[in-house]
Order: structure tokens, then sequence, then C-alpha cells
């Protein structure tokens, strides 16, 4: 069928995230899915730190040549359409296609289409390499299962400067991750430290991914990712938290597949940074919105989300209550 990426995913992830300690994960993950998510935050918007635009973020978005078609089209054809200018594609295959739309935001990595830990670490070195290169201000990472309301993105990132250190993202583990850092003539020594999930997308700023650098720069992500054994988006948090020492900021507004999407409020979801959409155990995990189109003909809800954050786009139906 044309739409199973949560199922696939939790079953990649599994094998992903394999090694002593991940059914306990595994049990957390679904235990956190079932739980009730805080609402997110309804006071005033924050006041700001630094007055930056969409263009000074960094959209990195990891997909493989297999889901050009079902997935990447769908952002393609909503929030991306957007955001063009600060989204990027990274990638594992060659598509004259999406060349063609987005032209050198395809960025082909070169890495395995696998969905190994190898793999994975790939993609990330490269999407950090190319943010160092842009030049930005912030570093976001989502997945391509990922809805990004870039709108309150920016709002969001504008609260802090970006010259200061800051991770953010949401834990999908309700306590530290605990893992074994190899540190040659056969030591070991275990770590403990939180990670942003990557399916629900994460921001750095541009003062801590420099920091990063000896760990993370051309090449080295992935020995790192080699020595504490672990996939992509808890070598982040290994080098953030437990090398650089910098915390993670946690924020309710980031959405991955893993948790219950029935919990995000339908009065709030314009002011969520990142959506997302999945199956588990057959049935579809899905925002609740009444909106411009029925589950039928859009079953992620992404189109009908665009269409309540942008109206005004050609093949919204006009004049609808959300
Ligand atoms: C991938 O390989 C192609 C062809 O050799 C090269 O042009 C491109 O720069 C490589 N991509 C990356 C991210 O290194
Ligand atoms: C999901 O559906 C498939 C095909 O209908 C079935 O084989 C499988 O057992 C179902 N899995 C669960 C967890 O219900």
């Amino acid at each position: 069928s044309r739409w199973e990426p949560g199922t696939r995913s939790l079953l990649q992830d599994g094998s992903a995230r394999d090694g002593k300690g991940f059914s306990a994960y595994f049990t957390k993950l679904s235990r956190g899915r079932r739980e009730v998510e805080k609402p997110p935050r309804s006071s005033a918007d924050p006041p700001a730190a630094e007055d930056i635009s969409a263009d000074d973020i960094f959209v990195a978005v990891k997909t493989t040549k297999k889901f050009h078609q079902s997935r990447l089209n769908l952002l393609l054809d909503t929030w991306i359409s957007r955001n063009m200018h600060q989204t990027y594609v990274f990638t594992d295959g060659e598509d004259e296609e999406l060349k063609r739309k987005i032209g050198s935001h395809a960025i082909n990595t070169n890495c395995s289409a696998a969905h190994s830990r190898q793999a994975l670490s790939c993609k990330m070195a490269v999407e950090y390499d190319k943010f160092i290169e842009s030049g930005k201000k912030w570093f976001c990472h989502v997945d391509d299962d990922n809805y990004v309301n870039v709108r309150t993105l920016v709002k969001h990132l504008s609260q802090y400067p970006h010259t200061q250190d800051m991770y953010i993202g949401k834990p999908s583990l309700d306590r530290p991750i605990e893992a074994t850092e190899r540190l040659g003539d056969n030591k070991m020594k275990p770590v403990n430290f939180w990670f942003a999930t990557g399916g629900a997308g994460f921001c750095v700023s541009r003062g801590l991914a420099l920091k990063m650098s000896p760990w993370a720069s051309g090449g080295h992500f992935m020995n790192t990712a080699e020595k504490i054994r672990l996939p992509d988006d808890c070598t982040v948090g290994y080098i953030i938290e437990s090398v650089l020492g910098v915390p993670l900021t946690r924020s309710s507004l980031f959405h991955s597949h893993l948790e219950n999407l029935q919990q995000v409020s339908r009065s709030e979801i314009h002011k969520q940074i990142t959506l997302s959409y999945g199956m588990f155990e057959n049935k579809s995990n899905i925002i609740n919105l009444k909106g411009a189109f029925p589950v039928e003909e859009d079953p992620s809800r992404f189109r009908s989300v665009h269409c309540l954050l942008y109206p005004d786009t050609p093949w919204c139906p006009p004049g609808v209550a959300f």
C-alpha cells in the first residue's frame, strides 16, 4: 500500500537501534506513545532575543530514494513549497525530477540507502557539514514524515541568541539513555545523556554546532557514532550533552510518529513546530484535524494542515471551516 511509514519506521528503528538495552528502549517508546502529552504553552509569545527570519534557518530533511515519491512529494507540495530557500533534502540517490524541483537543495549524500546505524550517521555527517558551510544561524533536522511550521519555528528560535549553546527538541525516553563509550585499550566507560529524538525534529544553534566540530565535522561524526555504537540522533545528544556538557532544552512543540498524535489539541495545531504521521499496530496514528480534505484523500493530514496555515494556496478549497 501507498501509506505505511510508521510501521516501517518502527521496524527499521528496531533494527537500527540494536544492541544492549534496546528492548527497554522500545518498551519506553510504546509507553511514551500512550502517555498523555502536556498541551503546549498557550501564553503570549515569549520575548525575542534576536530578530531572525526563516532565511537564518537551515532545515535539513533526511530521506531515502525509495520515499521520494510517497513521502517527499507530499512535503514538496506542502510546507517545503513555502520554504524553498531554507530547506535542503539529504538523500542517497540521483533523482532528476527532484533536482528539477529544488536544484542544488537536493543533496545526494552518497551514503548507503540501508537504514543502518552507519548509513544514518553518514547522512547526519553530511547535513552537519552543509550547515556549517551555509553560514546560517540555526541547524534544524527533520525526517521525511515531518510537517514543519516554519513560522512557529522562527518565532521559537528567536527566543534564543544563535551564538549561545542551544540544543532544542523532544526526548523520546523518560530518562537519560545509558550507553558505553569505547575509549581504546579495550577500556569502556558508561555514559548517561538525554537526546532529542530525530523523528520529531531538533535544532542546534550555530554557536553550539561550531563547538561540535571536533566530533562532528568532516567524517568525525561517523567515528563518534561508532565509538558509542548508537544511531545518529543519539550521537548528536552524546556530543552535545555528554562531551560538551550542554543540556537539551525540551520543547513539546516537536512531534514524532512514535507518540500518540491524537493527543495534539485540535485548537493548537497551528502552534506546533513539527507534526508527523504513521501506523502503529495497523492503526493510523495521525493528528485529529477536520480540515480541507477527508482522511481518505489526505491520510497524513498534511494537506489539511497546510490549508489551515496557508489558506491562499491555489489547491486549497476556499472557505473551509476547521
Ligand atoms: C557524491 O558523489 C558525487 C559524484 O562523485 C559528487 O559530485 C558529490 O559531491 C558527492 N556528494 C557529497 C555530499 O559528497
Ligand atoms: C496487520 O495487518 C496485517 C495484514 O492485514 C496482518 O497480517 C497483521 O497480523 C496485522 N498486525 C497487527 C499487529 O494487528
